[in-house]
């Protein structure tokens, strides 16, 4: 059976082309630690470890690569910042469309005594801009939303929330989980506190590496949450105060780190503006044919405007769960249904408490691709009898 690989929301596959051979061989071939070793394979590590930092600065015109943090993904990031940031008596304001990488460090926070406010968003997943400012208070300390949603695609204007923030002397991070790859991000335009990102959806990289850009007045800021050693600064039993070490306690992944370098680099030179554009003509492509579908919503934006090339489905006469079931069973088509991690984002759309079967269009889908899921589609839901 073909299979057709579509839940590049969840992770993009395939990667970067030669990512595997590129990590395999830095397992057998190299494998050393940066920062412990005073040999010169550990000296060509750190200066890929660096490059990588300093890649990571000029996609997101980035201005200083040591306060570019690896984390173990966007999760941990988000946490770092919300946790670390954080203290009792502040206040956070987060949006309607968050994941719980998000929204779950948030609430968890409240035991601390940390207030939290959620801003409204519509039924396409646009940011109540009135009410967003209505919530601002005299302890408001952070703002943190997602950029692009991840159930439907829906991107929120960064750069009148980041303008706001400035206005109000206010930290702003942003979750770029579903944007960094697909969207141009630049740091300083947005007027970013924070800018949180994984490797291996957009980027293209593998599983299990992350980062966090952080502005000085972030650093200054922020505790850190991960005590440990940092290979420098030894003598102490407190973290070092200098960066990037001071939030990046134990070992790196340095075979993440490999393979994002590599994939940065062909993500960069593909460009995000080419890549967001075909993940959009396939998108377009995808939601004009199940437009004309009897008894099959789009959830959230009807067009290419504004998005992502995630589309979910809300199937009213079908099960979600079944549909998503026969296009893996029967046609190997791979989707993912349910509420994404996204209860908040699922509530602003109106797929509460059933989901939608979600469509992630990747770098390396075809158009193909698309006819054949919308024929699959036709076939369960009897259009073509
Ligand atoms: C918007 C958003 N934020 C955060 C995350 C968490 O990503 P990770 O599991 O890589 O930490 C995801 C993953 O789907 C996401 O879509």
């Amino acid at each position: 059976m073909r299979k057709t690989y579509l839940d590049n929301g969840s992770t993009s596959f395939p990667k970067a082309p030669g990512l595997g051979g590129v990590m395999s061989d830095f397992i057998t071939n190299v494998g050393c630690n940066v920062g412990r070793g005073g040999y010169e394979s550990a000296y060509n590590l750190a200066e890929v470890v660096l490059e990588t930092r300093s890649l990571l600065c000029e996609l997101f015109n980035f201005p200083d690569e040591r306060n570019v943090v690896f984390t173990p993904t966007i999760t941990y990031s988000l946490n770092f910042v919300i946790k670390g940031l954080l203290k009792p008596g502040d206040h956070v304001i987060m949006s309607a469309m968050e994941h719980n990488a998000v929204a779950r460090p948030c609430i968890d926070m409240e035991k601390q005594g940390v207030e939290v406010s959620i801003a409204k968003c519509d039924e396409e997943g646009n940011l109540d801009f009135e009410d967003f400012e209505s919530l601002f208070r005299p302890n408001t300390k952070l703002v943190v939303m997602t950029h692009a949603s991840n159930v439907a695609g829906t991107v929120i204007d960064a750069g009148r929330v980041g303008e706001i923030c400035r206005q109000k002397g206010v930290f702003f991070a942003l979750d770029a989980a579903q944007s960094a790859g697909a969207i141009d991000i630049d740091f300083e335009a947005l007027n970013l506190s924070a800018l949180c990102i994984t490797g291996h959806k957009g980027l293209l990289g593998p599983q299990g590496i992350g980062a966090m850009l952080l502005s000085e007045e972030m650093v200054q800021e922020l505790d850190p949450v991960i005590c440990g050693g940092t290979g420098s600064a030894s003598h102490l039993l407190t973290m070092p105060e200098f960066m990037p070490d001071k939030f990046e306690a134990g070992t790196l992944n340095l075979p993440g780190i490999v393979g994002l370098h590599h994939s940065l680099k062909y993500v960069m030179e593909k460009g995000p503006s080419d890549i967001l554009r075909h993940e959009l003509a396939l998108a377009g492509k995808f939601m004009e044919e199940v437009k004309k579908m009897p008894g099959v919503r789009i959830a959230g934006r009807q067009n290419t405007e504004g998005r992502v090339g995630t589309v979910s489905l809300d199937f009213t006469e079908f099960d979600n769960a079944d549909i998503s079931f026969r296009l893996d069973s029967e046609y190997g088509i791979m989707t993912r249904c349910g509420l994404h991690c996204a209860p908040l984002a699922h509530k602003s759309l109106n797929t509460y408490p059933q989901g939608t079967v979600r469509f992630a269009f990747g770098n390396f889908n075809t158009e193909e691709d698309v006819d054949y899921a919308v024929s699959a589609i036709r076939d369960i839901i009897g259009l073509t009898k």
